[in-house]
């Protein structure tokens, strides 16, 4: 396989994080850009020694550069994702995909169209004991998915004087929380049931509405509380915070189906719990006992933990191995995904301010909608 050349444009947490996963699996970083040539600077000197730092629109068009990563805030996905794939160049664009449910399907359709590979970093996914999960409660003998529920809760938005530009909709979009972080609840517990978000009721809250930067009051949610139905007939709930106390990164899901219930804790992501009438087990990552799916993500041997680093690897493997084949692999996120959690956002968000249940639009790209649920009932 020839080597891919690589971009990366954003030199902050999720750049440095990019350029290592794309490193791991053998490609090469061939330019970083940021918010400044100093910045992009600063980024060759620091973590990506032999790479050119360039400005961006120089990167996007680089000769040797396949594939572009976005690493920046949430409001230049949109321009950029779309001026790669005018570029010809493969994408790699972090969530959410766009500022709203508008832009996430402008850039759907564009990548539909170029046949190119657009892949977002749901990159929970690619935990051994998340694919291990999916496994138990899609088995057949499992039984119907009941319910799911959980939550994702962080802290470091939890002081008044804490601000970032998610604060700023402008830069961050109309949904804070959920868009950043719910959005990575819901493609995971969707992807482990099979189940699809249906409807949804949602109470949200903003916790401060004094932050230092934020252009007048801030206007998105710190919380958003979201009960919800599934167009398989289950039930769910999901509790999604940036201000717990002690919370850092505690996305946690629970899946009941007739026979079995899964736990999982992306703190603790070397072990699942499993709960059955007869007893329960907390499973540790083993390799010679996990089902193949499990298996094949499992880098290293028992008793040798891997974490987010290696789930972010197994993703970005994912992304060349589409790149160099040119077929998408099943359980690689793509911009499909990315434009269904913006849709499930935007029921969030028009529930919240209805006070009502929202239809979650239906997933079919054409006729993605939102519209006011009424009372019916989802076909088990
Ligand atoms: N998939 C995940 O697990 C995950 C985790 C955290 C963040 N994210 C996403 O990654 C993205 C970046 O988040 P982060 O935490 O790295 O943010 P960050 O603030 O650490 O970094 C953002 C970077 O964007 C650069 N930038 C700003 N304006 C720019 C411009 N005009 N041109 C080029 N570069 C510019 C800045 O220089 C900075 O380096 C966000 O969309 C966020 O939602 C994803």
């Amino acid at each position: 396989m020839t080597q891919l050349g690589i971009g990366i444009v954003g030199t902050g947490m999720m750049g440095r994080i990019h350029a290592d996963a794309a490193r791991r699996v053998g490609a090469r970083v061939v330019a970083v850009a940021g918010s400044s040539r100093t910045s992009a600077e600063r980024a060759v000197r620091e973590w990506a020694g032999g790479s050119a730092a360039l400005e961006v629109e120089d990167l996007i068009t680089h000769p040797d550069i396949d594939v572009v990563h976005l690493c920046v805030p949430n409001h230049l996905h949109e321009p950029l994702a779309a001026r790669a794939l005018e570029a010809g160049k493969h994408v790699v664009c972090e969530k959410p995909l766009a500022l709203d449910l508008a832009g996430a399907r402008a850039l759907a359709g564009s990548a539909r169209t170029s046949g190119l590979t657009a892949a977002v970093p749901f990159i929970y996914r690619y935990h051994p004991l998340v694919a291990e999960a999916r496994a138990r409660v899609q088995a057949g003998s499992a039984g119907n998915i009941h319910l799911i529920h959980g939550s994702y809760l962080q802290d470091w938005l939890s002081n008044p004087e804490d601000t970032n530009w998610r604060v700023d909709a402008g830069k961050g979009g109309a949904s804070r929380a959920f868009a950043d972080i719910g959005s990575h609840w819901c493609d995971l517990v969707e992807w482990v049931s099979g189940h699809r978000i249906q409807e949804v009721s949602a109470l949200t809250k903003t916790a401060y509405a004094d932050r230092p930067g934020a252009a007048g009051a801030v206007s998105t949610e710190d919380i958003a509380s979201v009960a919800f139905r599934t167009d398989r007939g289950a039930v769910g709930s999901v509790v999604i915070s940036q201000v717990s106390p002690g919370r850092k990164n505690r996305l946690w899901f629970e899946i009941s189906t007739a026979n079995v219930s899964v736990g999982f804790d992306q703190e603790q992501p070397e072990t699942l719990w499993v709960g059955g009438r007869e007893g329960n087990r907390v499973l540790t990552r083993d390799p010679n006992i996990l089902s193949p799916e499990a298996a094949e993500l499992s880098t290293l041997p028992a008793g040798h933990p891997q974490g987010y680093h290696d789930a972010f690897r197994a993703f970005v493997a994912d992304v060349y191995a589409s790149v160099s084949g040119g077929a998408a692999v099943d359980r690689m996120p793509t911009f499909e995904d990315g434009l269904r959690t913006a849709a499930i956002t935007e029921a969030v968000l028009a529930s919240a301010e209805r006070g009502t249940w929202v239809r979650v639009g239906d997933f079919s790209p054409a006729l993605l909608t939102v519209s006011a649920a009424g009372a019916s009932q989802p076909e088990s």
